[in-house]
Formats: structure tokens, C-alpha cells, sequence
């Protein structure tokens, strides 16, 4: 087969032990996924009621346009309809971009570590790729100005960053976007938007205004519960969108999905509240790494990059071991650290004594 090169040095994505898998392999019966950054508050009760109450037609292809989904978004963001785009997943979206905009001889930026689906998509199609080391967890803008070259397509800005959670003001996102070429494409990245509590933050939709050069990604994977439904979209002007229309696949959300999130999309108060007590259960982990002298990134989302004082594979196996399931820093570019997901205040109580056993097998770093 003729395959492109740059599949030669790639790997497919290995997705985290299933909570299925755990429960076979270490014979557990709770487990408690701490791994994907999911909603640990399930979903809207609005959703599920819909779901009980509302047949699908299977055998009709869905609304290749999300149209009724694409009014309520656009009522909602105070843009015009052509300005959103849909995706499965904003995963997609980042794959539509680089199939749209990169290729042999295109240049693209991009934080490291950060979410790694921007260089993996960008090597597929054969672009150079730069990657500017964080700064305590935040995006070194000044030098990714430095990089920037005629050849330059896409800049990535992950914000809030996964996997460290730090955000980057928008104010410095303004300065950023003056400075940089108006043929270059920004990615706000922006999937736990809805967990951000900085009050001095804006929401970087209404720099479209001012910015033709950007794209916004959202997801009803996080805060609103969705994730199996795989549905993210993007918001940009819509001479950025028509581009990008062209290389998406007619059908690529599901009826099931888009109809969910129309009623999702409505329960202001289920993300009001979700927010709320993952900023409460925050704090307890900002407590559990100052108690024991552990470092832990400032974060802006549902989950931690916490340090650990064992290698971070040993730990996650430890805790993996106890029924929790995290990522270890060792798979995400941060060696030392382990991610977890911000869970409900009875499943960190669980992840807190199972973290405190791990930190006395492996030496506190408690002075
Ligand atoms: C920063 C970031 N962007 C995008 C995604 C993809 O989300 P989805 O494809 O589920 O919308 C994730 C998922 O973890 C993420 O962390």
C-alpha cells in the first residue's frame, strides 16, 4: 500500500482503561473514571427526560445543516447562523481545519504539551510542525509570535490548556491577535469554557468583532454531559466557515446528538450548577497539594495536573489499583504529574484517601 509517509512514525490513539476493563483486570466492582475529564454530574435532567419521551426516525439521515441546533447556538452567541460550524466532537473540527489548511510546505504552532490532536492531525497532512514549550503551564505567546513564518497556516491556543488547566487571559489573547498575520488561522480551543470561574475572563466569541482571523471551538462533551454524543462546533465569521464546510462530511452529527444538545443547550441552570460545585471541589484539591506540598497547576477546568512523588505510571497503577482511574502525566508530556478529573465530593472523598495511601507508600513531600 501507498501509504503517506507520516503514518510511518504514528500511532493510533490509545484511549484510557475502560471502566469495564478495570473491573475485569483487578477484579473491582466500584470504579470511578477520573481519566476523560467527563461531567461526573451526568447530564441535564431536561436531556433524559427528552430521551425517554422522544423516538427517533433511525432510518432518516439527520439534518445535515443542524438547523434548528444551529438557531438556538446562534441566538445564544449573539452571531449569525453561518458563523457555527458542527463536528462529532470538536475533534473533528480540529481535523476538518488541518485537512482544510495545512499540507507540505504549511507551517503550524501549537503549545507542548497541550491537546495532542493538533500535531497529530497536522502530521497526517504533511505540515510542519512547531511546538513552544509551556511556561508554568501557560502559552508563551511572545514566542509563538517569534515563530510565526510566511509558511505559518494555523496557531493552536488550547484555553484553558489540557493537560495543565492554566488560562490564558483574554487580554493577552487580544495583544496576541494584533501582532499576528490576518491570513493566519487562530484556534481558540475552548472545550471547558463552562468551568472557567475568573471573573476578569471575556468571552472570546465577541472577539469576532474585532478578528476575522479566528475560530472558536466549544463541546457538549464536557460540562454539559454529553460526551458519547460526540457533538462540538465551532463559531467563526463565515468566511471562515465556508471553507471549512467544504471539507466536512455531510452527516457528520448524528440525529440522536444534535437533538440532545438542542435541549441541553437550553439548561442554562444544570451548567450554573455543575460549575459551581466543581469550583468547590477545586478547591479541595488545591488544599490536598498545599497540605502536602505537591505541586498542582492553576486550573480553569475539571481536572488537576497534580504532582505525585512516585513515577507517574506507578502512580496511576496504584491509585488504578484502588478503583480510581487518572492519566498519567508520562502519556500527556508532563512526567511527575498525574491528571484527574474534578469529581463529585463523594468520589474525591474516595480519591483523596486512595491519593493520601499512595503518598505514604511513595514518601510525602510534606516538610
Ligand atoms: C482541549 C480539548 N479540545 C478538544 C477535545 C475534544 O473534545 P470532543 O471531541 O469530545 O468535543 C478535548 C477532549 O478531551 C479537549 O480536552
Amino acid at each position: 500500500m501507498k501509504w503517506k509517509t507520516a503514518l510511518e512514525e504514528m500511532k493510533p490513539y490509545k484511549p484510557g482503561k475502560s471502566i469495564e476493563e478495570v473491573k475485569r483486570t483487578y477484579g473491582l466492582t466500584d470504579i470511578v473514571k477520573l481519566a476523560s475529564n467527563e461531567n461526573p454530574y451526568g447530564t441535564s435532567q431536561d436531556v433524559l427526560d427528552y430521551l425517554n419521551k422522544n423516538p427517533l426516525q433511525y432510518e432518516i439521515y439527520p439534518d445535515g445543516h443542524s438547523s434548528r441546533l444551529r438557531k438556538k447556538l446562534a441566538e445564544k452567541h449573539g452571531v449569525s447562523e453561518e458563523a457555527i460550524l458542527f463536528g462529532n466532537g470538536s475533534d473533528e473540527i480540529i481535523t476538518i481545519i488541518c485537512r482544510a489548511l495545512l499540507d507540505e510546505g504549511k507551517h503550524t504552532i501549537m503549545a507542548t504539551p497541550t491537546f495532542p490532536q493538533y500535531a497529530h492531525n497536522a502530521k497526517i497532512e504533511g505540515a510542519a510542525i512547531t511546538e513552544i514549550p509551556l511556561v508554568d503551564g501557560f502559552h508563551d505567546l511572545e514566542a509563538f509570535l517569534d515563530s510565526i513564518t510566511k509558511d505559518t497556516a494555523v496557531i493552536w491556543i488550547c484555553n484553558p490548556n489540557n493537560p495543565t488547566g492554566n488560562l490564558t487571559p483574554v487580554g493577552e489573547i487580544i495583544k496576541f491577535l494584533n501582532k499576528v498575520p490576518e491570513d493566519v488561522l487562530v484556534v481558540l480551543d475552548e472545550a471547558y469554557f463552562e468551568y472557567i470561574t475568573d471573573e476578569q475572563h471575556v468571552d472570546s466569541i465577541s472577539l469576532l468583532k474585532q478578528f476575522k482571523n479566528i475560530i472558536v471551538l466549544r463541546t457538549f462533551s464536557k460540562a454539559y454531559g454529553l460526551a458519547s454524543m460526540r457533538l462540538g462546533y465551532g463559531v467563526a465569521d463565515p468566511a471562515v466557515v465556508t471553507p471549512l464546510n467544504k471539507v466536512r462530511n455531510p452527516f457528520n452529527n448524528n440525529s440522536l446528538a444534535v437533538a440532545v444538545a438542542e435541549v441541553a443547550v437550553m439548561d442554562n441552570g444544570f451548567i450554573e450548577t455543575c460549575r459551581s460545585l466543581n469550583d468547590q471541589q477545586r478547591v479541595r484539591f488545591q488544599e490536598l497539594a498545599v497540605r502536602h506540598g505537591l505541586h498542582m497547576f492553576d486550573s480553569q477546568t475539571n481536572f488537576v495536573l497534580i504532582q505525585v512523588p512516585t513515577d507517574a505510571d506507578e502512580a496511576s497503577e496504584f491509585l488504578l489499583r484502588q478503583g480510581y482511574i487518572v492519566r498519567s502525566g508520562n502519556a500527556l508530556g508532563t512526567p511527575g504529574y498525574i491528571r484527574v478529573t474534578i469529581g463529585t465530593e463523594e468520589q474525591n472523598d474516595g480519591f483523596f484517601a486512595a491519593f493520601e495511601e499512595l503518598l505514604q507508600k511513595g514518601g510525602s513531600h510534606e516538610a
